[in-house]
C-alpha cells in the first residue's frame, strides 16, 4: 500500500476504493466494476443508505468536487431560493441551511446524522454533495430534480485542496507528494477531475445546470441570471446589486465571529464552515493548530504562484489524457 494511503491516519479508517453497488438507471454509460472513488472506509458503511436515499422532485442538488467554489454556489442558490433573505444568511451557518449529504461518512456521528436531517427537511430542500454520479442516490437519475454542478480547473482545485488537506485532515507530504497522489489516483476524491467529465456529458439535460468557478469569476451577474431562470426565480435590480455584494470575495471571506458582530453586514463568517472544519480537525488532525481560512484566495490562476512549473506541467499532461478521452478541451469545460 502506498504511503499516500497512510498520509491521513484517521482513527480506525483509511482511504479505500469505493465502487457503486448498482448500475441501473445511471444517466451515462460507465463500467461500475471499474469506476471507483477514493474515500475513507467510513463511506462504505453508509453507501447503501446514500444510494437508497429518497429524492424529491423539487429538491435542488448542488454537486461538485471539493474546492470548486461549492460554498460560493450554495450561498447563491440558497439566497435565490429564499427570496434574498440576507439577514438569515448572515445569522445561520451555511451548513445548517444546506446539509452536506455525506458529512457523516467523513465524521461519523450517532443518529440523528446528516441523512436524518435531510429526510426531515421540508421541501424544497437544497442538498450539497461531493459524490460522483455512481455513488449518489440512485433516485436522482429517475426523479431528476434540479441538479447544479459546479466545477473548477484542476490546477487551481489542486492548489486549493493541498492546504485544506494539510490542515483540516492530516496530509503530511510535500506539494509534490500531493500532486503524485492525485496523478496516481490515490488521493481522497480520486480519480480527480473525472466527476466533471461525467457531468459534462449531462450539461445539456434540462434538469442540469453546469457551470464553473471561472465563469462565476468572469461574470457573476450572468451566472446569477442563468441560475435564476433555471430555478424559476425573478430578481429585481436592487436584489441583484445586494446579491453581487453579498457574494463578493471580500464579503464572504471573514472568519472571525467577533469582527462580524461589530460589523454585521460587512463580513460573513457563516460561509467558512467553522463548525464542520472544527469537527474534521478534532477527528483527523487534533494535534495541529488550526490556522485555516475556507474562503481563502478566491482567484483564477492561483496555481501559478502556489505550484512549481514542473508540477503544473505534470498536472496539465495528466489532465489532458482525461479530457482527450472525452473529446473536449479544458478551455471548453471551464472557460468557454
Ligand atoms: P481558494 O482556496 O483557491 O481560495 P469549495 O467551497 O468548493 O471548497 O471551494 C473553495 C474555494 O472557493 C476556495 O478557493 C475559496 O476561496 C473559493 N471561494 C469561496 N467563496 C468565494 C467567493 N465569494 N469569491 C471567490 N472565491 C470564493
Amino acid at each position: 500500500m502506498s504511503k499516500y494511503f497512510r498520509c491521513e491516519p484517521v482513527k480506525g479508517t483509511k482511504l479505500i476504493k469505493i465502487f457503486s453497488k448498482y448500475n441501473e438507471n445511471l444517466p451515462i454509460e460507465f463500467d461500475c466494476n471499474q469506476r471507483f472513488t477514493i474515500l475513507q472506509t467510513f463511506h462504505q458503511e453508509y453507501l447503501d443508505e446514500i444510494q437508497e436515499l429518497e429524492v424529491r422532485k423539487d429538491d435542488i442538488w448542488v454537486i461538485s468536487q471539493p474546492k470548486s467554489g461549492t460554498t460560493w454556489m450554495l450561498e447563491l442558490v440558497w439566497l435565490l431560493q429564499n427570496n434574498c433573505d440576507f439577514e438569515t444568511a448572515l445569522k445561520v451557518e451555511q451548513e445548517v441551511r444546506v446539509p452536506f449529504l455525506e458529512f457523516c461518512s467523513y465524521v461519523p456521528k450517532e443518529r440523528p446524522n446528516s441523512f436524518d436531517e435531510i429526510a426531515k427537511m421540508s421541501s424544497p430542500r437544497i442538498i450539497k454533495s461531493h459524490l460522483p454520479i455512481h455513488l449518489l442516490p440512485k433516485g436522482l437519475w429517475t426523479v431528476k430534480p434540479r441538479i447544479i454542478f459546479i466545477t473548477r480547473n484542476p490546477k487551481d482545485t489542486i492548489a486549493s485542496f493541498y492546504p485544506h488537506c494539510c490542515t483540516v485532515t492530516a496530509f503530511e507530504g510535500s506539494k509534490e507528494d500531493f500532486v503524485n497522489a492525485i496523478i496516481e489516483n490515490k488521493m481522497r476524491h480520486s480519480p480527480f477531475g473525472v466527476q466533471t467529465l461525467e457531468f459534462w456529458q449531462l450539461r445539456n439535460e434540462p434538469y442540469i445546470f453546469f457551470t464553473s468557478f471561472e465563469r462565476m469569476k468572469k461574470d457573476l451577474r450572468s451566472v446569477i441570471l442563468g441560475l435564476s431562470a433555471f430555478l424559476g426565480k425573478n430578481l429585481d435590480e436592487n436584489q441583484m446589486v445586494k446579491l453581487l455584494d453579498h457574494l463578493s470575495f471580500e464579503k464572504m471571506k471573514e472568519t472571525r465571529k467577533e469582527k462580524c458582530k461589530k460589523n454585521f453586514f460587512s463580513d460573513n463568517p457563516m460561509c467558512n464552515h467553522i463548525s464542520e472544519i472544527k469537527q474534521f480537525k478534532e477527528l483527523y488532525n487534533p494535534a495541529k493548530e488550526l490556522n485555516f481560512r475556507f474562503v481563502r484566495k478566491g482567484a483564477v490562476g492561483s496555481h501559478k504562484t502556489e505550484l512549481s512549473e514542473d508540477l503544473i506541467e505534470r498536472i496539465e499532461k495528466w489532465y489532458k489524457k482525461h479530457v482527450d478521452r472525452y473529446g473536449v478541451t479544458a478551455e471548453e469545460i471551464f472557460f468557454a
